[in-house]
């Protein structure tokens, strides 16, 4: 995966490599949120969520984040995965860059209340000032069961629930959140829906 279109395009205004101010905000302490790496660059261009952050793709995705610097210093990365305790391919790939202004997130979307958690937190953090709008959302997190069905608290089929229920909650929920002219949703999906 491509991330070229988070650099700033030919009509963006091209700075210089960003100073990095050592501005460590304390951040309020909540039950989604575990850690939060916040070396805030002066003129920062946006927030990255990405949801799923300790798969495959996702531990892909924040590779090519942490190893581009004009991504990773310009941006603060928001990394949601089922449990912050228990993400060793999202921390490798975060462990060697720690100039990049980071947050992780425990995000279950399967649950809906799980994901009104993240959200309001992310929209009172962009609403404070303490993080840049959000300039891409990127969701990437799948659920599949071949041979069991199991479903949610709420009665949701499982799959239907953690990859389109919660996304779809989530990306409403931060859409006030949003960077109004460069805001994306990039949605991952799969032909295991036909
Ligand atoms: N790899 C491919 O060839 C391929 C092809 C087509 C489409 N895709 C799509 O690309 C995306 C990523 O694929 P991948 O290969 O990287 O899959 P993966 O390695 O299985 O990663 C999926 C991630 O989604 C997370 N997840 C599952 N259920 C969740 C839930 N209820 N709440 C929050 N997170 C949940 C998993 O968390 P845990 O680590 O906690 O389980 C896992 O980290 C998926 O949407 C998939 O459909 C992939």
């Amino acid at each position: 995966m491509h991330l070229r279109w988070l650099l700033p395009s030919s009509h963006d205004v091209v700075r210089p490599p960003p100073a990095i101010g050592k501005k460590r905000h304390s951040c309020s302490s909540t039950t989604t949120q575990a850690s939060t790496t916040l070396t805030m660059p002066t003129n920062p261009h946006g927030t990255i969520i990405l949801t799923g952050a300790n798969g495959g793709l996702g531990t892909s995705i924040v590779s090519q984040i942490t190893t581009s610097p004009s991504l990773s210093l310009s941006y603060h990365g928001i990394y949601c995965v089922r449990n912050t305790n228990s993400c060793p391919s999202l921390n490798t790939a975060l462990t060697s860059h720690s100039t990049h202004s980071h947050s992780k997130y425990s995000l279950d979307l399967s649950d809906l209340a799980s994901v009104r958690d993240v959200a309001r937190d992310i929209n009172g953090q962009v609403a404070a000032g303490v993080i840049p709008r959000i300039h891409a959302l990127v969701l990437n997190a799948g659920f599949e069961e071949f041979t069991s069905d199991t479903h949610t608290a709420d009665g949701f089929d499982m799959a239907f629930a953690a990859n389109y229920l919660g996304h779809w909650l989530m990306t409403v929920l931060l859409l006030e959140s949003m960077d109004r002219e460069r805001g994306r949703v990039v949605w991952l999906s799969s032909w295991v829906h036909k």
